[in-house]
């Protein structure tokens, strides 16, 4: 029982509710019963002194004149009290002098003679002693006994109580069935939902509301945690599965080396007296190594990265020449898939203030994904343009391009846009996420663009420009402020260089 109630908000309200109510009605009714005590007691003590004062009073004379027959009629009077018991009057001697006992009772047997003035209680009677004085001359003595009904009188209350207490117990319990609608009821479905959730792990669930107050106030807040539990149970499991497709694609990614370099291995010992094969097998390995390290540099760059402990070795650079790294970094993979590849950088140098490798690590890993992720035979575009105090550099290919709904995840990491079987374009997803944190530990921005699944695909980097003094500036060549610098770089032997002029493209 006592578990129970430990149990429910229901049973606690209930015992809170009787409890209190009943602690009221006692203390109540305990204060009542003392002060009607002490009011019926005072109240019946100075009723009797002046009832015997007048019987007293009147019956004097007849005292003093011997005249028993009237002090009796006097006496006969306290038949309307039928509180009194019975009455005497005495001869100032002590005698007796006249007697008065209530109808129907048996006779009274009086005392001999007077005691002292004063009032007795005696049990449920009390009896007075009353001198009648006048003149300083005594006339005689009063009795009077009569009933004093103190213990019935809290008979009578403790019955009151009983009777108060059951019907104020019926109300508190209407009451507390109205309450439990509308406070133990909110509550209760609480409890219910939270169980439900506890149970099914399902974060759909909802309480409904249905009070303004501080319950409903609860109710909403229990409702948007458990919508926040929810998205943040939904983002783990999505990040868990992309974890797990992260570790088979790094399996993969490790693996693919391996095959070649033991089989340029193998044929490193079989080579013998063929120094050509043996160059092709050690050229086969360095390859494979370097895809290799490629693969752990990123890793650790990630790692670092999200470590925070990725420090970048900043001064003044020249854009020109970071982006020639970039180039010689993805001219590889450019022409072993025959792209031509456009370079467009104004002939006026370009400063920034900047980390040389990391920025060519980022302009290296655009080209790359331009190159991995068009066909054989594409074109590729590496352009800069100024824009006010800004450097845009924009890597276009006309590839794959992306669907519209990827792009705003693109940088994050291990996402990734196609899913190739062969793994001709394998990746781990971390080259975009590297680069956007790379250019914004530079102040600068990065955007994808794409009109669709094989339209091509442009990434714009923006970096803030180191604006020199115009005495350091270097000299602009050839005096032309559109002057370029276009190369084309063709996996196809082509030599046709490109300059592409906001008119578009010229050939040169
Ligand atoms: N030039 C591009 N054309 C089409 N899709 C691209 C291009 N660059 C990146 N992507 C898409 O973005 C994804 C993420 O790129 P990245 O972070 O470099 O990872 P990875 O190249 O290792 O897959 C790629 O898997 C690819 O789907
Ligand atoms: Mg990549």
């Amino acid at each position: 029982m006592f578990e129970q109630i430990q149990k429910s908000v229901r049973a606690k309200l209930l015992v809170l509710m009787l409890s209190t109510t009943l602690v009221a009605l006692i203390v109540a009714l305990f204060v009542l019963a003392i002060y009607d005590v002490r009011n019926y007691s005072e109240k019946w003590v100075g009723d009797l002194s002046t009832q015997a004062e007048i019987l007293g009073r009147s019956s004097a004379a007849a005292i003093a004149f011997d005249d028993p027959q009237t002090a009796h009629e006097n006496l006969n009077l306290l038949r309307v009290r039928p509180m009194i018991l019975a009455a005497a009057l005495y001869a100032p001697t002590g005698s007796l002098f006249a007697t008065y006992t209530r109808a129907g009772d048996a006779a009274d047997v009086f005392p001999e003679s007077p005691l002292a003035d004063g009032i007795t209680i005696n049990g449920n009677q009390i009896v007075l002693f009353k001198k009648i004085v006048e003149s300083d001359v005594l006339q005689g003595t009063v009795y009077i006994r009569a009933q004093y009904e103190l213990l019935d009188r809290l008979l009578d209350y403790l019955g009151i109580l009983a009777m108060v207490m059951v019907l104020s117990m019926l109300a508190a319990l209407l009451i507390w069935a109205w309450l439990q609608k509308t406070i133990t009821k909110p509550l209760k479905d609480i409890t219910d939902v939270a169980r439900q959730v506890m149970e099914s792990r399902d974060f759909s669930l909802r309480v409904n509301k249905t009070t303004d107050d501080e319950i409903g106030y609860l109710v909403d807040a229990f409702n948007n945690m458990l919508a926040e539990i929810g998205r943040g149970a939904d983002a783990l499991l999505a990040t868990d599965r992309m974890k797990d497709q992260f570790l088979a694609t790094l399996a993969h990614e490790l693996r693919n080396p391996l095959a070649p370099i033991s089989n340029a291995l193998y044929l490193l010992n079989q080579a013998g007296d063929q120094p050509e094969v043996a160059a092709n097998a050690r050229r086969i390995m360095a390859r494979q190594l370097k895809q290799l390290v490629r693969l752990v540099d990123d890793l650790l760059d990630v790692s670092r990265i999200t470590t925070g402990k990725l420090v970048l070795k900043k001064e003044q650079i020249e854009l020109g020449r970071v982006i020639d790294n970039a180039i010689e970094i993805a001219r590889p993979l450019i022409e072993s898939r025959a792209h031509r590849l456009t370079v467009d950088i104004p002939e006026r140098a370009i400063y920034l203030n900047g980390d040389e490798t990391r920025l060519a690590q980022v302009f290296s890993n655009l080209l790359n994904n331009a190159a991995k992720y068009t066909e054989p035979n594409g074109a590729i575009t590496i352009a800069v343009e100024a824009a006010g105090e800004d450097v845009l550099v924009s890597v276009t290919d006309n590839g794959m391009g992306m669907p519209s709904e990827i792009l705003p995840e693109i940088f994050e990491m291990f996402t990734q846009a196609h899913i190739s079987h062969d793994r001709t374009q394998a990746g781990l997803g971390l080259g975009l996420a590297l680069a956007l944190r790379l250019v914004e530990m530079h102040g600068g921005t990065i955007q994808a663009y794409s009109a669709g699944i094989g339209r091509g695909s442009r990434f714009t980097v923006r970096l803030p420009m180191l604006l020199l003094p115009a005495s350091t500036a270097p000299e602009p060549m050839s005096g032309g402020q559109t002057a370029c610098r276009a190369q084309t770089v063709s996996g196809g032997g082509q030599q046709t260089g490109f300059c592409l002029e906001p008119g578009g493209p010229s050939p040169r």
